[in-house]
């Protein structure tokens, strides 16, 4: 299972503390850009983050936007290994898949939880990430929510049988307890690891 930690809650010395992350054995560095308009919250553009291309830490890009295109072309130059765009933010995912695989990049199409997996079907055979939301986008720190253990079941199990290749990813409200019980490929970890100034420990726990 890798680890991919999200930053979302961290509130000061951002670069010095992604210095420190970038030092860990974490497998990604993932990235939550909001827009306030998809999400209420707004977080960071993409020059506000220029930094991080200095780090030698893999990105998981998760978009929380409305405007998918224009995120993709500012992040672009970040050549993340994954950019994930909501189900909910665009009336034809299948462009923006085809938009990702010409750039090159491997796609992530994400759910939020109140969005039932069968929205998935049409898409499961081309994309390269499924991102599970066990919590509702916009905010760190919330807690995990439980019925997304049944939707990481149902997604193995709809690979298994139809032979894709999608990895899982589950994101929201994870620590080292409800851990135990998340069975997907890579998890997304923000608070439980940056409220804590120790991040290597706080990833040995969860590992
Ligand atoms: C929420 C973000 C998540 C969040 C995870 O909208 O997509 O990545 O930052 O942080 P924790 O682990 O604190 O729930
Ligand atoms: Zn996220």
């Amino acid at each position: 299972m890798k680890i991919s930690v999200s930053f979302l809650s961290i509130k000061d010395n951002l670069e010095e503390n992604l210095l420190k992350l970038s030092k860990t054995d974490a497998d990604y560095i993932h990235l939550d850009i909001m827009d306030g308009l998809f999400v209420n919250n707004k977080t960071w553009s993409s020059s506000e983050l220029e930094f991080l291309k200095k780090l030698n830490k893999p990105f998981d890009i998760h978009l929380m936007v409305k405007d998918i295109y224009k995120y993709i072309a500012s992040f672009i130059s970040f050549k993340p290994i994954f950019i994930t765009f909501h189900y909910e933010a665009t009336d034809e995912p299948i462009k923006v898949i085809e938009y990702l695989k010409e750039l090159g990049i491997r796609v992530g199409i994400s759910i939020n939880p109140n969005t039932d997996i069968s929205v998935l079907m049409p898409f499961l055979d081309k994309v390269d990430l499924v991102l599970l939301m066990s919590v509702n986008p916009g905010m760190g720190g919330q807690k995990f929510i439980k019925e997304t253990i049944n939707k990481i079941e149902l997604l193995r199990e709809i690979r298994e049988n139809n032979s894709y290749h999608y990895l899982i990813e589950v994101d929201g409200g994870i620590n080292s307890e409800n851990i135990k019980d998340i069975n997907s490929d890579i998890v997304v970890v923000g608070s439980f690891i940056t409220n804590s100034d120790f991040y290597q420990e706080k990833i040995d726990e969860l590992r």
